[in-house]
Protein backbone atom coordinates (compact mmCIF):
# COMPACT_ATOMS: atom_id res chain seq x y z
CA UNK A 1 0.00 0.00 0.00
CA UNK A 2 1.18 3.76 -0.24
CA UNK A 3 0.66 6.25 2.03
CA UNK A 4 -2.63 8.75 1.39
CA UNK A 5 -1.12 12.09 -0.26
CA UNK A 6 -3.12 14.44 -1.98
CA UNK A 7 -1.77 16.39 -4.70
CA UNK A 8 -3.34 19.18 -6.92
CA UNK A 9 -2.77 22.78 -8.98
CA UNK A 10 -4.52 25.21 -10.50
CA UNK A 11 -3.06 27.20 -13.62
CA UNK A 12 -1.43 30.83 -13.20
CA UNK A 13 -2.81 31.58 -16.91
CA UNK A 14 -5.61 34.40 -15.46
CA UNK A 15 -7.41 35.83 -11.84
CA UNK A 16 -9.23 32.84 -10.21
CA UNK A 17 -12.69 32.63 -10.98
CA UNK A 18 -15.63 31.60 -8.43
CA UNK A 19 -14.93 27.91 -10.54
CA UNK A 20 -11.74 27.45 -9.27
CA UNK A 21 -12.65 28.53 -6.06
CA UNK A 22 -15.76 25.89 -5.87
CA UNK A 23 -14.23 23.26 -7.72
CA UNK A 24 -10.62 23.43 -6.07
CA UNK A 25 -9.27 25.89 -3.35
CA UNK A 26 -12.34 25.93 -1.42
CA UNK A 27 -12.19 21.71 -1.36
CA UNK A 28 -8.44 21.89 -0.88
CA UNK A 29 -9.02 23.80 2.36
CA UNK A 30 -11.91 21.51 3.61
CA UNK A 31 -9.23 18.49 2.75
CA UNK A 32 -6.49 20.12 4.94
CA UNK A 33 -8.38 18.92 8.19
CA UNK A 34 -7.80 15.91 6.93
CA UNK A 35 -4.49 13.92 9.15
CA UNK A 36 -3.26 13.73 5.34
CA UNK A 37 -0.48 14.42 3.54
CA UNK A 38 -1.19 17.60 0.82
CA UNK A 39 1.04 19.22 -1.63
CA UNK A 40 -0.68 22.73 -3.55
CA UNK A 41 0.59 23.75 -6.73
CA UNK A 42 0.69 26.89 -9.12
CA UNK A 43 1.04 25.05 -12.15
CA UNK A 44 3.14 27.85 -14.19
CA UNK A 45 4.74 25.23 -16.73
CA UNK A 46 1.20 23.72 -17.65
CA UNK A 47 0.08 27.96 -18.40
CA UNK A 48 3.00 28.59 -20.96
CA UNK A 49 1.63 26.23 -23.04
CA UNK A 50 -0.44 28.85 -24.35
CA UNK A 51 1.17 32.46 -24.70
CA UNK A 52 1.80 34.42 -21.83
CA UNK A 53 3.07 37.63 -21.07
CA UNK A 54 6.16 37.46 -18.80
CA UNK A 55 4.94 39.72 -16.47
CA UNK A 56 1.45 39.04 -16.07
CA UNK A 57 2.65 35.75 -15.71
CA UNK A 58 5.03 36.25 -12.75
CA UNK A 59 2.32 38.46 -11.03
CA UNK A 60 -0.27 35.53 -11.94
CA UNK A 61 1.97 33.38 -9.94
CA UNK A 62 2.13 35.21 -6.81
CA UNK A 63 -1.74 36.44 -7.26
CA UNK A 64 -2.81 32.46 -6.95
CA UNK A 65 -0.59 31.89 -4.03
CA UNK A 66 -2.20 35.01 -2.63
CA UNK A 67 -5.63 33.35 -3.41
CA UNK A 68 -4.49 29.62 -1.87
CA UNK A 69 -3.22 31.71 1.21
CA UNK A 70 -6.00 33.81 1.63
CA UNK A 71 -8.81 31.13 0.90
CA UNK A 72 -7.00 29.12 3.84
CA UNK A 73 -4.43 26.84 2.66
CA UNK A 74 -2.33 27.11 5.82
CA UNK A 75 1.70 27.06 4.17
CA UNK A 76 3.08 25.26 7.67
CA UNK A 77 0.75 22.55 6.98
CA UNK A 78 0.06 21.67 3.33
CA UNK A 79 3.00 22.04 1.07
CA UNK A 80 2.41 24.91 -1.41
CA UNK A 81 5.29 25.60 -4.50
CA UNK A 82 5.41 27.21 -7.35
CA UNK A 83 6.04 23.99 -9.81
CA UNK A 84 8.84 25.69 -11.99
CA UNK A 85 11.11 25.77 -8.93
CA UNK A 86 10.63 21.73 -8.71
CA UNK A 87 12.73 20.57 -11.37
CA UNK A 88 11.38 16.98 -10.70
CA UNK A 89 8.35 17.58 -12.49
CA UNK A 90 9.47 18.44 -16.21
CA UNK A 91 12.38 14.85 -15.76
CA UNK A 92 9.76 12.92 -14.62
CA UNK A 93 7.28 14.68 -17.09
CA UNK A 94 9.79 13.23 -20.06
CA UNK A 95 10.16 9.90 -19.06
CA UNK A 96 6.00 9.93 -19.22
CA UNK A 97 6.02 11.50 -22.63
CA UNK A 98 7.23 8.41 -23.28
CA UNK A 99 5.22 6.64 -21.91
CA UNK A 100 2.27 7.79 -22.69
CA UNK A 101 1.15 7.02 -26.35
CA UNK A 102 0.26 9.82 -29.13
CA UNK A 103 -3.47 8.09 -29.29
CA UNK A 104 -4.04 8.93 -26.17
CA UNK A 105 -3.12 12.68 -25.61
CA UNK A 106 -5.12 12.92 -29.33
CA UNK A 107 -8.04 11.79 -27.67
CA UNK A 108 -8.05 14.44 -24.21
CA UNK A 109 -11.67 16.34 -24.63
CA UNK A 110 -9.22 19.91 -23.53
CA UNK A 111 -6.73 19.09 -25.96
CA UNK A 112 -9.39 18.89 -28.60
CA UNK A 113 -10.94 22.46 -27.13
CA UNK A 114 -8.07 24.37 -26.76
CA UNK A 115 -6.45 23.34 -29.98
CA UNK A 116 -9.11 24.02 -31.76
CA UNK A 117 -9.38 23.72 -35.81
CA UNK A 118 -5.71 24.27 -36.12
CA UNK A 119 -3.63 21.59 -34.42
CA UNK A 120 -1.10 22.27 -36.66
CA UNK A 121 -0.33 25.81 -34.99
CA UNK A 122 -1.08 24.96 -31.50
CA UNK A 123 2.31 24.26 -29.12
CA UNK A 124 3.73 20.34 -28.48
CA UNK A 125 3.20 21.54 -25.22
CA UNK A 126 -0.56 22.10 -25.43
CA UNK A 127 -1.00 18.18 -26.68
CA UNK A 128 1.84 17.04 -23.91
CA UNK A 129 0.34 19.10 -20.63
CA UNK A 130 -1.41 16.18 -19.78
CA UNK A 131 1.30 13.82 -18.95
CA UNK A 132 3.20 16.71 -17.57
CA UNK A 133 0.12 16.48 -14.93
CA UNK A 134 0.73 13.20 -14.39
CA UNK A 135 3.79 13.69 -13.28
CA UNK A 136 3.11 16.85 -10.84
CA UNK A 137 0.65 13.97 -9.49
CA UNK A 138 3.09 10.54 -9.10
CA UNK A 139 6.19 12.69 -8.24
CA UNK A 140 4.78 12.73 -5.04
CA UNK A 141 2.97 8.96 -5.12
CA UNK A 142 -0.05 11.15 -4.56
CA UNK A 143 -2.85 8.65 -3.98
CA UNK A 144 -5.88 11.10 -4.24
CA UNK A 145 -6.35 14.11 -6.64
CA UNK A 146 -9.06 16.82 -6.00
CA UNK A 147 -10.24 18.65 -8.84
CA UNK A 148 -13.30 19.23 -10.81
CA UNK A 149 -15.24 17.52 -13.37
CA UNK A 150 -12.92 19.13 -16.27
CA UNK A 151 -9.81 17.69 -14.93
CA UNK A 152 -11.42 13.86 -14.69
CA UNK A 153 -10.02 12.69 -18.13
CA UNK A 154 -6.68 13.74 -17.10
CA UNK A 155 -6.56 12.07 -13.44
CA UNK A 156 -8.03 9.36 -15.52
CA UNK A 157 -4.79 9.59 -17.89
CA UNK A 158 -2.40 10.09 -15.45
CA UNK A 159 -4.31 6.27 -14.17
CA UNK A 160 -3.34 4.75 -17.33
CA UNK A 161 0.26 6.29 -17.21
CA UNK A 162 0.71 4.81 -14.16
CA UNK A 163 -0.70 0.99 -15.00
CA UNK A 164 1.64 1.28 -17.72
CA UNK A 165 4.30 2.44 -16.31
CA UNK A 166 4.08 -0.35 -13.55
CA UNK A 167 3.56 -2.89 -16.52
CA UNK A 168 6.29 -2.16 -18.64
CA UNK A 169 9.18 -2.08 -16.19
CA UNK A 170 7.13 -4.92 -14.12
CA UNK A 171 7.32 -3.05 -11.05
CA UNK A 172 4.31 -1.90 -8.66
CA UNK A 173 6.15 1.72 -8.51
CA UNK A 174 3.59 4.33 -8.72
CA UNK A 175 0.23 4.40 -7.14
CA UNK A 176 -2.97 4.69 -9.52
CA UNK A 177 -4.53 7.93 -7.59
CA UNK A 178 -8.08 8.57 -7.41
CA UNK A 179 -9.61 11.65 -8.83
CA UNK A 180 -11.58 13.31 -5.80
CA UNK A 181 -14.53 15.61 -7.81
CA UNK A 182 -17.14 16.33 -5.06
CA UNK A 183 -19.39 18.84 -3.91
CA UNK A 184 -22.46 20.60 -5.13
CA UNK A 185 -20.00 22.90 -7.51
CA UNK A 186 -17.72 20.61 -9.74
CA UNK A 187 -18.68 21.81 -12.77
CA UNK A 188 -19.48 25.80 -12.82
CA UNK A 189 -20.95 27.06 -15.60
CA UNK A 190 -20.13 30.79 -17.78
CA UNK A 191 -22.70 33.03 -16.48
CA UNK A 192 -23.74 33.87 -20.23
CA UNK A 193 -23.52 30.48 -21.94
CA UNK A 194 -24.88 27.66 -19.74
CA UNK A 195 -22.70 24.61 -22.17
CA UNK A 196 -19.49 25.98 -21.02
CA UNK A 197 -17.23 26.04 -18.20
CA UNK A 198 -16.44 29.13 -16.39
CA UNK A 199 -12.75 29.65 -17.30
CA UNK A 200 -9.98 32.40 -15.85
CA UNK A 201 -9.41 31.85 -19.98
CA UNK A 202 -12.58 32.63 -21.08
CA UNK A 203 -12.15 36.08 -23.27
CA UNK A 204 -15.61 37.36 -22.02
CA UNK A 205 -14.76 38.70 -18.37
CA UNK A 206 -19.15 38.71 -18.20
CA UNK A 207 -18.74 34.93 -18.35
CA UNK A 208 -17.62 34.46 -14.85
CA UNK A 209 -16.95 36.14 -11.65
CA UNK A 210 -13.51 36.76 -11.01
CA UNK A 211 -12.10 36.30 -6.66
CA UNK A 212 -11.06 39.71 -6.74
CA UNK A 213 -14.83 41.25 -8.80
CA UNK A 214 -16.02 43.56 -6.49
CA UNK A 215 -19.03 43.80 -4.52
CA UNK A 216 -20.82 46.05 -7.38
CA UNK A 217 -19.28 44.06 -10.21
CA UNK A 218 -20.37 40.75 -8.68
CA UNK A 219 -23.79 41.84 -8.39
CA UNK A 220 -23.64 43.13 -11.84
CA UNK A 221 -22.90 40.08 -13.35
CA UNK A 222 -25.07 37.93 -11.92
CA UNK A 223 -28.31 40.07 -12.57
CA UNK A 224 -27.07 40.25 -16.04
CA UNK A 225 -26.38 36.30 -15.83
CA UNK A 226 -28.57 34.14 -18.69
CA UNK A 227 -31.71 32.74 -17.03
CA UNK A 228 -35.06 31.23 -18.31
CA UNK A 229 -38.25 33.10 -17.52
CA UNK A 230 -39.41 30.09 -15.52
CA UNK A 231 -39.81 30.71 -11.20
CA UNK A 232 -37.35 27.91 -9.64
CA UNK A 233 -38.68 24.52 -8.88
CA UNK A 234 -38.59 22.98 -5.53
CA UNK A 235 -36.81 19.91 -6.23
CA UNK A 236 -33.67 19.37 -8.66
CA UNK A 237 -35.14 17.24 -10.89
CA UNK A 238 -37.22 20.51 -11.94
CA UNK A 239 -33.69 21.96 -13.39
CA UNK A 240 -32.60 18.67 -15.37
CA UNK A 241 -33.62 21.15 -18.76
CA UNK A 242 -32.52 24.60 -17.16
CA UNK A 243 -28.71 24.45 -17.38
CA UNK A 244 -28.49 28.45 -16.61
CA UNK A 245 -30.88 27.81 -13.87
CA UNK A 246 -29.30 24.81 -12.14
CA UNK A 247 -25.92 26.70 -12.83
CA UNK A 248 -26.81 29.54 -10.31
CA UNK A 249 -28.64 27.00 -8.12
CA UNK A 250 -25.24 24.52 -8.13
CA UNK A 251 -23.41 27.93 -7.38
CA UNK A 252 -25.45 28.70 -4.13
CA UNK A 253 -25.62 25.29 -3.05
CA UNK A 254 -21.46 25.34 -3.36
CA UNK A 255 -21.40 28.46 -1.70
CA UNK A 256 -24.13 28.08 1.14
CA UNK A 257 -22.61 24.25 1.80
CA UNK A 258 -26.19 22.95 1.55
CA UNK A 259 -26.93 20.22 -0.86
CA UNK A 260 -29.07 21.41 -4.40
CA UNK A 261 -32.27 19.98 -2.45
CA UNK A 262 -31.60 22.15 0.55
CA UNK A 263 -31.49 25.40 -1.87
CA UNK A 264 -34.71 24.74 -3.87
CA UNK A 265 -36.86 23.88 -0.39
CA UNK A 266 -36.09 27.55 0.56
CA UNK A 267 -35.92 29.41 -2.45
CA UNK A 268 -38.70 27.19 -4.66
CA UNK A 269 -41.01 29.32 -6.10
CA UNK A 270 -38.76 32.09 -6.36
CA UNK A 271 -38.32 34.11 -9.52
CA UNK A 272 -34.80 34.98 -10.58
CA UNK A 273 -35.71 38.42 -9.85
CA UNK A 274 -35.29 37.33 -5.90
CA UNK A 275 -32.84 34.74 -6.02
CA UNK A 276 -30.28 36.54 -8.39
CA UNK A 277 -29.75 39.11 -5.12
CA UNK A 278 -29.75 36.44 -2.58
CA UNK A 279 -27.32 34.35 -5.02
CA UNK A 280 -25.00 37.95 -5.28
CA UNK A 281 -25.53 38.88 -1.33
CA UNK A 282 -24.24 35.35 -0.69
CA UNK A 283 -21.32 35.54 -3.13
CA UNK A 284 -19.96 38.78 -1.88
CA UNK A 285 -20.39 37.85 1.88
CA UNK A 286 -18.27 34.68 1.07
CA UNK A 287 -15.49 35.97 -1.30
CA UNK A 288 -14.88 39.48 -0.31
CA UNK A 289 -12.71 38.73 2.92
CA UNK A 290 -10.69 35.94 1.03
CA UNK A 291 -10.57 39.03 -1.85
CA UNK A 292 -9.60 41.51 0.86
CA UNK A 293 -6.67 39.48 2.10
CA UNK A 294 -5.68 38.61 -1.67
CA UNK A 295 -4.84 42.24 -1.88
CA UNK A 296 -3.00 42.55 1.41
CA UNK A 297 -0.71 39.81 0.53
CA UNK A 298 -0.39 41.20 -2.52
CA UNK A 299 1.50 44.32 -0.82
CA UNK A 300 4.33 42.12 0.32
CA UNK A 301 5.70 40.43 -2.67
CA UNK A 302 8.58 38.92 -1.20
CA UNK A 303 6.76 37.60 1.30
CA UNK A 304 4.73 35.76 -1.10
CA UNK A 305 7.74 34.61 -2.66
CA UNK A 306 9.57 32.85 0.58
CA UNK A 307 6.35 30.96 1.32
CA UNK A 308 7.02 29.76 -2.31
CA UNK A 309 10.90 29.26 -1.74
CA UNK A 310 10.36 27.36 1.41
CA UNK A 311 7.63 24.98 -0.37
CA UNK A 312 9.51 24.26 -3.09
CA UNK A 313 12.15 23.17 -0.67
CA UNK A 314 9.66 20.61 1.10
CA UNK A 315 7.92 19.11 -2.17
CA UNK A 316 12.18 18.59 -3.54
CA UNK A 317 12.52 16.40 -0.48
CA UNK A 318 9.46 14.34 -1.58
CA UNK A 319 10.45 14.27 -5.13
CA UNK A 320 13.89 14.24 -5.71
CA UNK A 321 13.85 10.82 -4.26
CA UNK A 322 11.31 9.29 -6.02
CA UNK A 323 12.82 10.47 -9.36
CA UNK A 324 15.79 9.05 -8.62
CA UNK A 325 14.06 6.07 -8.05
CA UNK A 326 12.03 6.06 -11.13
CA UNK A 327 15.35 6.53 -13.34
CA UNK A 328 17.05 3.88 -11.61
CA UNK A 329 13.89 1.63 -12.74
CA UNK A 330 14.10 2.92 -16.00
CA UNK A 331 17.87 1.94 -16.48
CA UNK A 332 19.28 5.69 -15.92
P1 LIG B 1 -9.14 27.29 -15.62
O1 LIG B 1 -9.93 26.39 -16.53
O2 LIG B 1 -9.99 28.32 -14.92
O3 LIG B 1 -7.91 27.84 -16.25
P2 LIG B 1 -7.42 25.32 -14.28
O4 LIG B 1 -7.28 24.52 -15.54
O5 LIG B 1 -6.22 26.00 -13.75
O6 LIG B 1 -8.64 26.35 -14.42
O7 LIG B 1 -8.03 24.37 -13.17
C1 LIG B 1 -7.72 24.48 -11.78
C2 LIG B 1 -8.73 23.67 -10.97
O8 LIG B 1 -9.98 24.35 -10.97
C3 LIG B 1 -8.99 22.27 -11.53
O9 LIG B 1 -9.19 21.38 -10.43
C4 LIG B 1 -10.27 22.45 -12.29
O10 LIG B 1 -11.01 21.24 -12.41
C5 LIG B 1 -10.99 23.45 -11.42
N1 LIG B 1 -11.95 24.23 -12.22
C6 LIG B 1 -11.65 25.08 -13.24
N2 LIG B 1 -12.76 25.63 -13.74
C7 LIG B 1 -13.80 25.08 -13.03
C8 LIG B 1 -15.22 25.24 -13.08
N3 LIG B 1 -15.77 26.05 -13.97
N4 LIG B 1 -15.97 24.54 -12.20
C9 LIG B 1 -15.41 23.72 -11.28
N5 LIG B 1 -14.08 23.52 -11.19
C10 LIG B 1 -13.28 24.19 -12.05
NA1 LIG C 1 -8.71 23.78 -17.00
Amino acid sequence: GFTPRVFSGIQPSGGLTLGNYLGAIKRFVEKQAEPIEQVYCVVDMHAITVWQDPEALRRQTRELTAGYLAAGIDPTRSILFNQSQVKEHAELGWIFNCVARMGWMQRMTQWKDKAGKNTQNASLGLLAYPSLMAADILVYHATEVPVGEDQKQHVELTRDIATKFNHDYGVDFFPIPEPRIEGAATRVMSLRDGSKKMSKSDPSDASRINMTDDADTIAKKIRKAKTDPEALPSEAKGLEDRPEARNLVNIYAGLAEMSVDQVLAEAGGKQFSEFKPMLSELAVAKLSPISNEMSRLMQDPAEIDRILGQGADRAREIAAPILTKTKEIVGM
